[in-house]
């Protein structure tokens, strides 16, 4: 099966970024994952909807290994993704846990047609790049089986990762920066055949889906300075697509600075400072099917 995104995002070009974020946040996830396995019945089946590079569906096949195994389906539409998805799982799952990979386009109907149903759908940073996230939704909670859990990680506060006055340029880059991506994203979402507004919360979202006991929580990416190699990586990769995406909705002064910060080669590169951090928040919106 061959599949595309909409959103006009060359992920398989992001795959060692997300490698790194999946890396850097594999205690979060590990949490994440044992909250939402926790009420499930033995041998669940969970679908990894947009799994990416694979740091839940680690989290997910580490969880099930625990228990007594079960069925995991990762689907994502960049099949260079889902493969590095696939070894991570692999990796953390055991002789109990089935693997299955499915390349898709959430939004084309394939997810209702995946055996068995699912006890709990996860899809995280997904739904906003598909152009109509309501009908979005909806396919995701068709593939729950009666009672199944459907839990979208959309939102929370901004990640942020500088000190205000980095010493370069003007104080403040990183709100201007991130003011900058918004606006990129809202044009990426305005130019998308077929996009739709979803004009309300995701809470609302759910619930127009048709699912029940709704409700979110939130955790926390909480990685103090001074950081790691991978953090400072990490972050060094961020203002490189920062930059990318804020492209000239940011002043030339400001380009110079983010160029400078994101090049090995320059003595102000982000990526050999002592000050910098991950300090942000994630929600995850869930509810459940009839
Ligand atoms: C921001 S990444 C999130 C990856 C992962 N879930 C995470 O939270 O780290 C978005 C993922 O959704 C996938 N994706 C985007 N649009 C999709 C679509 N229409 N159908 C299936 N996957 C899609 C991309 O290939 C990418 O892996």
């Amino acid at each position: 099966m061959s599949a595309h995104t909409h959103d006009d995002v060359d992920w398989a070009a992001r795959l060692p970024a997300m490698r790194r974020a999946d890396a850097l946040d594999a205690e979060a996830h590990a949490g994440v994952a044992a909250r939402l396995v926790a009420d499930l019945p033995e041998r669940p089946t969970i679908v990894d909807a947009g799994c990416g590079t694979g740091g839940m569906s680690a989290a997910f096949a580490a969880q099930l290994a625990i228990r007594s195994g079960g069925v995991l389906i990762l689907v994502d539409a960049t099949p260079e993704l889902l493969a590095e998805a696939e070894k991570a799982a692999s990796a953390a799952g055991g002789p109990e846990v089935r693997l299955e990979t499915v390349v898709a386009d959430v939004a084309g109907g394939h997810l209702r047609e995946l055996e068995p149903l699912a006890d709990l759908v996860w899809a995280s940073a997904m739904v906003h790049h598909l152009p109509d996230q309501q009908a979005g939704i909806a396919e995701l909670a068709a593939a729950l089986r009666p009672g199944g859990k459907l839990a979208i990680a959309e939102g929370g506060l901004q990640m942020q990762c500088l000190p205000w006055d980095l010493g370069i340029g003007e104080p403040g880059l990183e709100y201007r920066l991130l003011a900058a991506r918004d606006d990129w994203f809202g044009e990426l979402r305005a130019g998308m055949a077929g996009s739709v507004p979803l004009p309300h919360g995701w809470n609302i979202a759910l619930g127009k889906a048709g699912l029940i006991d709704v409700s979110a929580f939130s955790f926390l990416h909480d990685h103090p300075a001074p950081g790691s190699e991978a953090l400072r990586d990490f972050i060094a990769d961020r203002m490189d697509w920062l930059a990318h995406v804020a492209g000239d909705r940011i002043s030339e002064a400001d380009r110079e600075t983010v160029t400078r910060l994101a090049d090995p080669g320059d003595p102000a590169y982000v990526g050999a400072r002592d000050d910098v951090f991950i300090l942000g928040t994630r929600t995850v919106h869930y509810g459940r099917s009839r």
